[in-house]
């Protein structure tokens, strides 16, 4: 197994494991998770989870995937021969299709959006009319269905081309590209006049706000923005070279993401606050408010193409994560090409949207569970799936697997000092399963926190 192919250089690790955490989960949805939580209160609690779960697991998921070297269903077959464990792997399989199915919706808007901006269909609208230009727009059956696919085919040809000339390549362009725009929309954005009251929401806490449900949506939040718990890190971790450091990469891809999350407050509660703009609004923020803001501003016209893009590509070098792991799942344990492989997962994709996407328009009558198909699959992913994934990761890894094999992954066979390894395990071992359930528990009303 030790022919597998592994990412060419360090950029190319950081550059791909920090595209998959940096999305749409850090750009569209922490600020109105954080807009609709409590603010400054909900980015403490976010802050907590990522580095005393979220990290921590991570880095768990990175021991199973480069210890074995495979697929996220095979890597738990070779680590645990004879057991249930890959239990694991296939329900981040399903996970990633959930997930594919309503991310891709979003980032077909985004196309939508960057071709209405360099087209001028942005300018000149009143708040009213982007409204209705949006329900209009979200609501049709073909046209968001035409950015969709043009969306899917473009992961398809990413990642039909490998890990070396696909997913490295484009994640090398691609990720630091995200940054530089971000950096750039955030300056512009603290020079509007009334931008502090924008940056006291997202900074100055009111602990009054933190509830269990504040709880479980900042744990969900962390664990979506980090792309923990469903396979994508252990099918990355799997193409890591040996030197590769994995509590370093770790922790730099949680400073990383943490960072762009917070990046984008800057960029849109000062935005918000400077229109009057009420941020607690829901997904659509992104796609009704900004528009109309940034029309406001001089250059309009570069500023929502520029956003707009920012979000193709945010969305673009996560999904091509997500895809990874069920092509890596096909092309291995069905020995079918990779072309092949990622052909039927694009085609279950293309079901998985499609449904989504009518849910918005002639499906939007149809719910599951009381959730229209869209809402189902990002709170059966984000909410369910993915914390509980975490959890069967961390009990396999704390309890289970052979702590040697974790100790030979995190010391890359004992050349690095790894001196808080015992930290490490206590919070894989206990910390991390324990919270995940307590705060499943009491989301689901048993107690209160
Ligand atoms: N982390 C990505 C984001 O924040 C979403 C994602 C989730 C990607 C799970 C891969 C796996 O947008």
């Amino acid at each position: 197994m030790s022919n597998r192919t592994t990412f060419t250089t360090k950029l190319g690790v950081i550059a791909a494991t920090v595209g998959s955490a940096v999305g749409l989960g850090n750009i569209w949805r922490f600020p109105y998770e954080t807009g609709q939580n409590g603010g400054a209160a909900f980015l403490l609690v976010y802050l907590i989870c990522v580095f005393f779960i979220g990290v921590p697991v991570m880095i768990a998921e990175f021991s199973i995937g480069r210890s074995a070297k495979a697929n996220a269903n095979k890597a738990y077959k070779i680590l645990s021969p004879g057991t249930h464990w890959n239990i694991i792997g296939i329900m981040g399989i399903f996970a990633s299709i959930f997930i594919l199915g309503f991310y891709s919706v979003i980032a077909g808007w985004t196309l939508e959006y960057v071709f209405q901006a360099l087209t001028n269909g942005l300018a000149g609208k009143s708040a009213a009319e982007f409204q209705e230009s949006f329900t209009g727009f979200s609501s049709d059956t073909f046209r968001p269905l035409i950015w969709i696919f043009l969306f899917l085919a473009l992961n398809y040809f990413i990642v039909s081309r490998g890990i070396k000339d696909g997913i490295e390549k484009a994640s090398n362009i691609l990720t630091p590209l995200l940054f530089v725009i971000l950096i750039v929309f955030c300056i512009r954005s603290i020079f509007l006049p009334g931008a502090s009251e924008g940056l006291k929401f997202l900074f100055h806490p009111d602990f009054s706000k933190i509830d269990s449900n504040v709880i479980l949506r900042a744990m969900g939040q962390a664990f979506f923005s980090l792309s923990l718990g469903m396979g994508t890190l252990t099918t990355y971790a799997s193409y890591f070279s040996d030197n590769t450091n994995l509590s370093k990469t770790a922790v730099t891809v949680g400073i990383l993401d943490t960072t762009v999350a917070v990046l984008a407050g800057v960029l849109i509660f000062p935005a918000a606050f400077s229109f009057g703009i009420d941020p607690s609004q829901g997904p659509e923020l992104v796609f009704i408010t900004l528009p109309n803001i940034f029309q406001h501003l001089p250059g309009s016209l570069f500023w929502s193409v520029l956003f707009f893009i920012l979000l193709s590509v945010a969305a673009l070098t996560s999904t091509i994560s997500l895809c990874e792991v069920g092509v890596a799942y096909l092309h291995e344990e069905f020995g079918i090409t990779r072309k092949k492989a990622t052909r039927i997962l694009i085609a279950f994709c293309i079901v998985s949207s499609t449904l989504c996407s009518l849910s918005f328009g002639v499906l939007k009558d149809f719910k599951l569970f009381g959730l229209t198909i869209f809402n189902f699959c990002d709170f059966t992913a984000s909410n369910i799936l993915l914390p509980l994934g975490g959890m069967l990761i961390a009990i396999y890894v704390g309890w289970v697997l052979n702590k040697k094999i974790v100790f030979n992954e995190v010391s890359n066979r004992q050349s690095l000092k790894v001196g808080f390894f015992k930290l490490l395990i206590f919070c894989i071992q206990y910390i991390a399963p324990i919270a995940i359930a307590l705060i499943f528990l009491s989301g689901l009303g048993v107690f209160n926190v």
